[in-house]
């Protein structure tokens, strides 16, 4: 696969950590120090389906293709006001796609990689000739913003990607290791008169050290084993788009990996963790600014609730 076309987009409400220190018992200068958050965007006034159709419209546009040319939408999604039908389902209506399978997937935040590596598999098989990838995430409606552990980290956003057939991914490598308690949001299910025990929704807890550790571990060895797949040397790479959780957590595998600070593009400290979304807003960012050339070498990383794991080698030819 190789990708044509991309696009993002945010909520216009920016909340600054003043916003949250004003009702939350946390500061500008602990959420800084300890994540590198500065801002995040919240949806209050656009819905999620929204950011996604403008996401779409700009990848399209970039790609020179239409709704119509469409054969195939992925979407990666935590929640969203429906839990049926699929969040892929309705926003092809709002795009205006042609009756194209739809199908939606929930790797937590490593959905974009994992969504490339499916679209790569169908186009492979000359199932599909354009897919879109769209990753589209409010985890603002699962956090508890009451609490200042999880709520001061995240952000909403969506982007989107047009895949076609090409050469352009690499190396892949995708993990799941069943670990619920250390990251999880359970929502609370209909009335059934045939169960009798007790069900509570409760929102997202996570044992940040326990995530922190295993998202730095697991990214090291997920990078090496890409690079090592691919046949690529780390002076090789112009960029690593890593998962955007947390500066300290990018410094981390930074040094282990011993490369330099330019490498490694971030945006968290404007929009926060937007689960999926953040590494394709990263990468849109990143091909909008024109800092991808043709032939430039990618790295994407990811980790999230699972607890999964995605990286690839990306070869940008561009679109
Ligand atoms: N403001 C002020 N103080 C706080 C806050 C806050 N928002 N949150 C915690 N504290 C306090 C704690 O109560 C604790 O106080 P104590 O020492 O008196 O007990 C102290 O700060 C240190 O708390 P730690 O939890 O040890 O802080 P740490 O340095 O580990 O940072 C953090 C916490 C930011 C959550 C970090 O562990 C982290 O980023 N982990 C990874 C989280 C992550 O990436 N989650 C999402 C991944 S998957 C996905 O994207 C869906």
């Amino acid at each position: 696969m190789k990708i044509i076309g991309t696009g993002s987009a945010l909520p216009s409400l920016s909340v600054s950590n003043d916003m949250l220190a004003a009702f939350l018992d946390t500061s500008d200068e602990w959420i800084s120090t300890r994540t590198g958050v500065k801002h995040r965007r919240i949806l209050s006034t656009e819905t999620l389906f929204d950011l996604a159709t403008q996401a779409v419209e700009q990848a399209l546009e970039q790609a020179k293709l239409t709704a119509s040319d469409i054969d195939y939408i992925i979407c990666s999604n935590l929640v969203n006001i429906y839990a049926t039908p699929s969040f892929s389902s309705i926003l092809q209506g709002r795009i205006g796609a042609a009756n194209c399978p739809c199908l939606d997937i929930n790797t937590a935040c490593t959905g974009f990689v994992y969504a490339l590596d499916i679209a790569d598999a169908f186009l492979k098989a000359g199932k599909v000739k354009n897919a879109l990838i769209v990753c589209a995430e409010e985890p603002s409606r699962i956090v508890d913003w009451t609490e200042r552990d999880a709520s001061i980290l995240f952000g909403d956003g969506a982007a989107a990607a047009i895949v076609v057939p090409g050469d352009d991914l690499r190396a892949v490598y995708l993990s799941t290791t069943s670990n619920i308690d250390s990251l999880y949001y359970q929502r609370k299910l209909e009335f059934n008169p045939f169960v009798k025990r007790k069900e509570y929704g409760k929102p997202l807890v996570m044992n940040g050290r326990e995530i922190f550790r295993l998202a730095v571990l697991n990214s090291i060895s997920d990078i090496n084993r890409v690079l090592d797949t691919a046949g690529v040397q780390k002076s090789d790479v112009k960029f690593y788009v890593l998962h955007q959780a947390n500066m300290r957590i990018i410094e981390a595998i930074r040094q282990n990996l011993g490369e330099p600070e330019e490498k490694f593009p971030h945006n968290l400290e404007h929009y926060g963790n937007t689960a999926s979304a953040s590494l394709p807003i990263l990468l849109d960012e990143l091909n909008k600014s024109n800092q991808l050339q043709k032939g430039d070498i990618l790295v994407l990383s990811s980790f999230g609730a699972g607890f999964a794991t995605g990286a690839c080698v990306l070869h940008w030819s561009g679109n």
